[in-house]
């Protein structure tokens, strides 16, 4: 179990997921064990409950206590990146696929948390896009345009009553939604159980293998599952070293929650046209306010250690918008995995037979982790899906080759920080609460001192392919810029790929 974990709170984390389970203390057998109990583990796992295998799901931290806890919940079937952009990358009938299966994922929460009476705040609304005045005003011709090629509707209108947003253009999305994420998959994960399925928290996954009759998954603690096939749903995999981390890359995302009188905003989803773009949201509260959710300012992981900056403007944006605004309620971060073409991959891993991949959820993991849930019971029952061909694992983007060649220039320009001077020349020189790396000869070391002047020093080396990491003052923790990997400055793991811990460096300094 770590210690200690990333440190902001989203607006949902006092809802518990599965709060009785325990971790896995025997070796175990199962139809699937599923790896990772975030929105896509656990939505895959009920759809294969329903169907009548045995499931088994084991989970490194807390039941949905990953990315799935710190999202804002926004339901949309829309490309986040836009239509015309997908229409381009993917070509018409792959992008409308994406827009039937984000749909369909929606259809589906709606219809499980009403077949299972859950209450999670489930509803339907617009969704709104307005011109940032930044981008040319053709931006929104241009999604009207592929809109109608896609098969969405759309329609068009102007001011909104927003501070300076009177006269702007937006567009209106109907039958989007949002929820309560946490609310949702406590009564699914309970759904789950009461049926037979297995949830195991505090069970990290170390190896995964397969044969031609079934797979092995040991963990950490030594115990091991058999099973006839396994789904990886890491968020980013933990089973694949680098096929899969080639064609996404991590971004760190921002989001805070502000108190509103509730309607003095009409609930629906607000985005802008701005690259990284901004979005709010409004959630309920029982004291009869809401809650507004802001978030953005997105920035690829490690490249900037400056969050309060980002929760500055974003606040500033917002409150410009809204200028009476009530007080900060909460702020957080979190990490998202944006691939070339802006499709997950989600589906059987290449050159294997029995295990089955989900990752790449950009901004849109929510409804990516649930149309998983509805390609992945098909390919292990080996039936058509309609959706398959849209979020193959295996595909190869060729129209994103210049940005995939953009993307992975990270990792040689990350590789070359071995070279650079420490950030500081002596562990001395750190102060409580701070992290910094410090060279030691040919090493670097990853070096952090506790509140009560405790002092945890590490490599800087990621044990998943070797690259540098940064300090993230918000979360106290090393970020990997590579592919995402996140570790707690006692060097557990935090978020994957990575299995290892960062190896421990004997303080030689006080
Ligand atoms: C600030 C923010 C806002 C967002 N807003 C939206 C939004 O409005 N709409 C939307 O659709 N999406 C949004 N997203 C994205 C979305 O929240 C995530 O993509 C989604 O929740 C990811 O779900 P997941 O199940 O893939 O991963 P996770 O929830 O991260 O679950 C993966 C699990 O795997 C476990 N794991 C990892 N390694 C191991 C191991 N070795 N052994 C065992 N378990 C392991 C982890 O502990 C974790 O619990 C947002 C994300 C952020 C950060
Ligand atoms: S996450 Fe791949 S090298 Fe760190």
């Amino acid at each position: 179990m770590n210690a200690i974990r990333e440190h902001s709170r989203s607006v949902w984390m006092d809802v518990e997921v599965a709060a009785d389970a325990q971790p896995l203390s025997d070796d175990a057998k199962t139809d699937v064990a599923i790896v990772g109990a975030g929105i896509a583990g656990l939505s895959i796992a009920y759809e294969l409950m329903r169907r009548g295998h045995s499931v088994l799901v084991l989970d490194r931290g807390p039941i949905a206590g990953g990315m799935t806890s710190r999202t804002t919940a926004h339901l949309a079937p829309i490309c986040d990146d836009s239509l015309s952009e997908l229409l381009s990358m993917r070509g018409a009938e792959l992008a409308r696929g994406f827009q039937a299966s984000q749909s369909a994922a929606v259809d589906r929460i709606e219809a499980i948390q009403r077949e299972l009476g859950i209450d999670c705040e489930f509803r339907r609304l617009d969704g709104i896009l307005f011109l940032d005045p930044k981008s040319e005003a053709s931006v929104l011709d241009d999604e009207v345009e592929a809109a109608a090629e896609i098969g969405v509707t759309v329609e068009r209108g102007n001011g909104l009553p927003l501070q300076t947003l009177e006269d702007r253009p937006y567009l209106r999305y109907s039958e989007q939604a949002t929820f309560h994420p946490l609310k949702y998959l406590q009564g699914l994960a309970k759904s789950l159980t009461d049926q037979g399925g297995k949830l195991h928290p505090y069970s990290a996954v170390e190896e995964i293998s397969e044969d031609g009759s079934g797979v092995r998954i040991r963990l950490a603690s030594g115990n091991t599952v058999e099973a006839a096939h396994v789904v990886v749903s890491t968020n980013s995999p933990i089973h694949d070293l680098f096929a899969l981390h080639t064609k996404q890359a991590p971004y760190r995302t921002y989001a805070m929650a502000f108190e509103i009188e509730r309607g003095a905003l009409a609930d629906a989803l607000y985005w802008d046209t701005e690259d990284p773009y901004h979005y709010v949201r409004l959630t309920s509260r029982s004291d009869g306010k809401d809650i507004l959710i802001v978030g953005g300012e997105d920035h690829k992981t490690g490249e900037a250690d400056d969050a309060p900056a980002r929760f500055a403007a974003l606040e500033s944006w917002i409150r410009t918008l809204i200028p009476d605004l009530g007080r900060e309620l909460h702020r957080w971060s979190g990490q998202v995995m944006d691939t070339l073409d802006y499709g997950a991959f989600i589906g059987r891993e290449a050159q294997r037979e029995r295990t089955f991949v989900t990752t790449g959820d950009s901004g849109q993991g929510i409804t990516h982790g649930v149309v998983a849930s509805l390609i992945i019971p098909d390919l292990i029952e080996r039936k058509e899906c309609p959706y398959a061909a849209v979020y193959e694992p295996a595909r190869k983007p060729l129209k994103a080759a210049a940005t995939f060649l953009s993307e992975n220039a990270t990792v040689v320009t990350n590789l070359a920080e071995y070279l650079a001077p420490g950030e500081l020349s002596s562990v001395d020189e750190l102060q409580p609460g701070q992290g910094a790396i410090i060279r030691d000869g040919l090493d670097k070391i990853a070096a952090y001192r506790a509140e009560d002047g405790t002092l945890h020093q590490c490599s800087a080396v990621c044990t998943h392919l070797g690259c540098h990491l940064q300090w993230n003052s918000l979360e106290r923790c090393w970020d990997c810029p590579c592919h995402g990997s996140h570790f707690a400055p006692d060097g557990s793991v935090l978020n994957g790929p990575a299995i290892a811990p960062l190896a421990r460096v004997e303080p030689s300094g006080s």
